[in-house]
């Protein structure tokens, strides 16, 4: 069979430290967060450097052998999963950081690196690594590439395009592509650093990237509060953008349901305000005046009390308390605990119609199942929601018509059906509610281009 002899070549040319065989990676994940079906893998590839990348590449193209690239394996739609007849590569090995170049104010590494590791070494070294997300331990540079990741700090800093200066990635051919480009401006034709960025493993294999590191705040504020309504949400969220002066870090809004059930299900979580109300909004904004910026924060929060913007609120009064408004944030990496067959979704709109959109989503899926849990929260300052609803006793593979309610919406407020997680398998049947048949020919084309032989993550995106 030409996928014997795919694997074999590569075993050949790799040896058996690299090309492992089933039965010799053990009981090891290889299978993403998603909770979708994925197979055996008919070999994993662990690559140590970019020349290992490039010829396990050029043998599976010769071999017509299909590669599905995996990272941290955190991906929520699939994107890393297996049919089984495809071999997994792994950037596992490849996860040192190269260098900290701290004039230009960059980083190199490797795209297995982790992100939390990312973000430790440049706070160690003075800077700041903004990106961040509830995966951050597991998670890896390349994944994060890949699916162009977003989490708590778009608003200030965007998403992970913009936090990449230089990027190398193999080719299905096994030429590399890109480099390690530390300039800001580099106009010098198509611009393929942003291209494979959001490509999710299907034009190429990431392997280095130059990143663009912040200055380091050295001032963060963090409030708790409650809200009447979403016109206050989203005055706040105005307000907040022109009256702090470094702006705002982080604006995540939940609707009530998602606070009191987090809450309820969760007993390390302890509610920071005394009164429920039907919005919470955690506000962080990071600056560089120890002394001022706190009391600018706290001035600005009594105006929004005085004015009913927001009706009660608790200010962070040191890094651990902060941290546990955090912790209820982050409560979807524990979902797994008490709602395990939930449907997930993380649609977007433009900021003015997000509460409109949720509320139109939550009445048609209470009418069609009055018995569901319901939670709505997210990054509302870049007009990202996620939307997780546990209807009782429906099985994870059974998601479909939950499906077309919340992409219906998606569709009728010409919203996105995915802001940050991709598409991967999961999304795309829908992949036409937000994109149009020209746009999707034009994926196509390109496609087709880079990776002619369709070996890399087949079945994924279109
Ligand atoms: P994987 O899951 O391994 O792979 C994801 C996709 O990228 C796959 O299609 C894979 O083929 C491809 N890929 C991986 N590495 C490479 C590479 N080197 N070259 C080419 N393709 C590659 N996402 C957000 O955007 N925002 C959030 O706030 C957020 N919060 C999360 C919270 C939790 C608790 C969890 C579990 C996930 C969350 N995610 C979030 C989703 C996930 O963490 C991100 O998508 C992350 O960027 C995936 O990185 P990974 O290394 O785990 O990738
Ligand atoms: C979050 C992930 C799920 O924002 O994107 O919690
Ligand atoms: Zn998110």
């Amino acid at each position: 069979m030409a996928a014997d002899e795919g694997v074999r070549a590569l075993r050949e040319t790799l040896g058996a430290q690299v090309v492992m065989l089933p039965g010799e990676f053990g009981d090891r994940r290889v299978e993403d967060w998603s909770g979708l079906p994925s197979a055996v893998p008919l070999a994993l590839v662990r690559p140590r450097d970019t020349a290992e990348v490039a010829a396990a590449l050029a043998l599976c193209t010769r071999h017509a052998l299909p590669v599905v690239t995996q990272g941290g394996l955190t991906g929520l739609v699939g994107g890393a999963n297996l049919r089984g007849d495809e071999v997994a590569l792994s950037l596992d090995r490849m996860n040192r950081i190269v260098e900290i170049d701290a004039v230009s104010g960059t980083m190199t590494v490797e795209a297995g690196t982790p992100l939390q590791v990312v973000q430790e070494a440049a706070s160690a070294a003075g800077f700041y690594f903004p990106l961040d997300l509830g995966a951050r331990g597991s998670c890896s540079i390349g994944g994060n590439l890949a699916t162009n990741a977003g989490g708590n700090r778009v608003i200030k800093y965007g998403m992970m395009r913009d936090q990449v200066l230089g990027l190398e990635a193999v080719l299905a051919s096994g030429a590399v592509v890109g480099g390690l480009n530390k300039m800001i401006k580099n106009n010098s034709g198509y611009d393929l650093r942003h291209l494979l960025t959001g490509s999710e493993g299907t034009l190429a294999v990431i392997t280095r990237a130059v990143l663009r590191l912040r200055p380091k705040p050295t001032a963060t504020a963090t409030a708790w509060c409650g809200l009447p309504d979403f016109a206050a949400v989203t005055t706040l969220l105005t307000r907040a953008q022109a009256g702090l002066a470094p702006g705002v870090s982080a604006f995540e809004v939940m609707w009530a349901g998602y606070h009191d059930t987090v809450l309820a299900n969760l007993d390390t979580l302890r509610a920071p305000l005394a009164s429920p109300h039907p919005f919470y909004v955690l506000l962080e904004s990071v600056g560089t005046d120890p002394v001022r910026h706190g009391e600018a924060f706290e001035e600005f929060l009594g105006t929004m009390l005085e004015e009913g913007i927001v009706s009660d609120a608790a200010l962070a009064s040191s890094e651990a308390h902060a941290q546990a408004f955090w912790a209820i944030r982050d409560a979807p990496g524990e979902y797994q605990r008490f709602i395990p067959d939930h449907a997930a979704y993380d649609v977007s709109f433009s900021i003015a119609q997000v509460g409109e959109a949720a509320a139109l989503c939550e009445a048609r899926l209470r009418e069609r199942w009055p018995g569901a849990t319901i939670l709505v929260y997210g990054h509302l300052g870049d007009g990202n929601i996620h939307i997780v609803v546990d209807v009782p006793g429906m099985p994870k593979h059974d998601h479909d018509d939950i499906d077309r309610i919340v992409y219906d919406v998606t569709r009728e407020f010409h919203g996105s059906i995915s802001a940050e997680h991709g598409i991967g398998v999961k999304k795309k049947h829908f992949l036409r509610q937000s994109r149009t048949e020209a746009d999707v020919e034009s994926m196509r084309a390109i496609k087709q281009a880079l990776d002619p032989h369709g070996i890399l993550n087949p079945g994924k995106i279109f």
